[in-house]
């Protein structure tokens, strides 16, 4: 809520004698005082930068220009009384001053008139200032960029609207005005050694201005903004699996429905009657299987919405991530007590494939889903005592010992950022994080969408579903769910 300063102009004067000082988030009436000026709030820039703990974070930074006239060849700047003396004589503006300046005649230099705008107005007063025995008077600027360290609130205080920060176009990456114009048209130099990089480019523009433009489509540096930064390669790959699940599930099931009905009449087994039930998943079972869907299916939805937050999401970025911590935390839990419950009754046997006859039960069910299942042909039996059949063992053998614990370990690293940023930045932080996570998603979601389809393939439709929600199947079934 102070005025910052956006650039020095000591290549004019004002006619008090000083360089002429523009500021960015001043309002004022020409001639104005400072202190009865409108100050607006500061809309500083975001850059990345190495803060004293050695943790990389987004800091609000104030770019400013200097302008001054140097001269001879040690290049050592012209004293500002000198300057002041080129400009002015006793009464104000010197004559010559004026006749180059005053554009719109109107007997004053007004701050837009003010500036070496031109080829003109500069060999004016480097003329004038060589007369005042300054040799080869030349224009020269330098770039400081300051950090905001004061007067920036802690974190209970900060930004609410995320998607400033968290959306598609997204303030870590959107262009900065870094000085409105450029005397003599010379750009200023950045600060050799200065401890803020500003990772862009810097451009003219038509109107005179230099403009700080940054790659929209990507965060500075090596930050990761969620739902502003995009991996390209693993959120293409994760996306091209998910694609190819989803038309391979597509294409078999419109085959199944397709032969089912040129079959139809001819063939009684898909409507068989049962001959009694069987007890197949107990409550427990049960229990923890919807609490896992239901659960992942909050963290695949939350997880859509961070990332693509900004984009008109069903809940906004806090809601989002709150549920997909608060779920995530139901999700471990019930993943841990399933562990518990599996090793000690045994039941982690039905996850460990028979490894007599493995391959060959393998082959057999292959062709069941590829062959049989359309002509109505009999479903291979699994090995003695298992419930599920190798594939789903296979399956079942990645989902929770490579894709959970993937998952847990990228998920919980990525909450640390916010809350131990040094140890995530160990491990190369969100930048390598989130796309592994991101990545693991698609898998997911490509699990799912395989198993709500394989649960359609019992006998009738709704088979599998009914026995885990019930926890009955007939007795004849072929085998449990998918
Ligand atoms: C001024 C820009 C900005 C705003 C506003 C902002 N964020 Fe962030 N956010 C960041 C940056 C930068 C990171 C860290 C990127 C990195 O470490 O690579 C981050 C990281 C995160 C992360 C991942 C790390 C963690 O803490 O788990 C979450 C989640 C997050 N922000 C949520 C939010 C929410 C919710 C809001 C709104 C209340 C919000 N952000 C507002 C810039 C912003």
């Amino acid at each position: 809520m102070a005025p910052a300063v956006e650039m020095v102009d000591a290549t004019v004067v004002t006619t008090t004698g000083l360089p002429l000082v523009r500021y960015r988030n001043l309002t004022r009436a020409p001639g104005e005082p400072l202190n009865t000026a409108t100050v607006r709030p500061l809309r500083p820039l975001l850059v990345e930068r190495e803060e004293a703990d050695g943790v990389r974070r987004l800091a609000p930074v104030n770019p400013v220009s200097r302008f001054r006239w140097i001269s001879g060849l040690d290049r050592v700047e012209v004293p500002g009384d000198l300057v002041a003396q080129a400009f002015l004589d006793g009464q104000g503006y010197a004559a010559q001053v004026l006749q180059a300046f005053d554009a719109n005649r109107d007997g004053r230099i007004d701050e837009q008139e003010l500036r070496l705008d031109s080829a003109a107005k500069v060999d004016l007063v480097a003329r004038r200032l060589r007369a005042l025995g300054v040799s080869e008077p030349t224009i020269e600027g330098t770039l400081e960029v300051y950090p905001l360290s004061h007067g920036v609130p802690a974190r209970e205080r900060a930004l609410r609207d995320c998607t400033a920060c968290h959306a598609g176009s997204s303030r870590v990456a959107e262009d900065f005005l870094i000085a409105g114009y450029l005397p003599g048209g010379t750009p200023p130099r950045p600060r050799e050694g200065s401890k803020v990089e500003l990772a862009g480019l810097l451009a003219i523009q038509s109107d005179g201005s230099l403009m700080l433009h940054r790659d929209q489509d990507s965060a500075p540096t090596d930050l990761h903004v969620l739902g502003h930064s995009r991996q390209g390669f693993t959120n293409t790959l994760g996306f091209a699996l998910f694609v190819a699940v989803a038309l391979g599930v597509s294409a078999h099931g419109i085959m199944r429905v397709v032969l089912r009905k040129m079959r139809s009449g001819a063939d009684t087994h898909a409507t068989g009657g049962s001959k009694g039930k069987e007890y197949v998943f107990g409550s427990y079972e049960r229990i923890w299987h919807w609490t896992m869907a239901f659960s992942g299916m909050v963290l695949i939805v939350t997880g859509i919405v961070i990332h693509k937050s900004g984009d008109r999401a069903i809940i906004d970025l806090p809601k989002a991530v709150s549920l997909h911590n608060v779920f995530a935390v139901v999700l471990m839990a019930n993943a841990f007590l399933a562990l518990f419950y599996h090793l000690t009754t045994k039941a982690i046997r039905n996850f460990i494939p028979e490894p007599k006859g493995f391959l060959g039960r393998v082959l057999s069910h292959m062709e069941y889903q590829t062959r049989g299942i359309f002509f109505g042909g009999p479903h291979p039996v699994n090995a003695p005592g298992h419930k599920l059949n190798p594939l789903q063992q296979v399956t079942y053998l990645g989902l929770l010992n490579f894709l959970f614990p993937l998952q847990i370990v990228t998920g919980v690293l990525i909450w640390t950022v916010g809350n131990w940023p040094s140890a995530a930045t160990a491990l190369g932080g969100l930048h390598y994080l989130a796309p592994i996570h991101n990545l693991g998603s698609w898998l997911f979601l490509s699990f799912f969408v395989l198993h709500v389809y394989l649960v359609t393939t019992g006998r009738t439709p709704t088979e599998h579903l009914e026995s885990m929600l019930t926890g009955y199947q007939p007795l004849d079934a072929e085998e449990p769910t998918p």
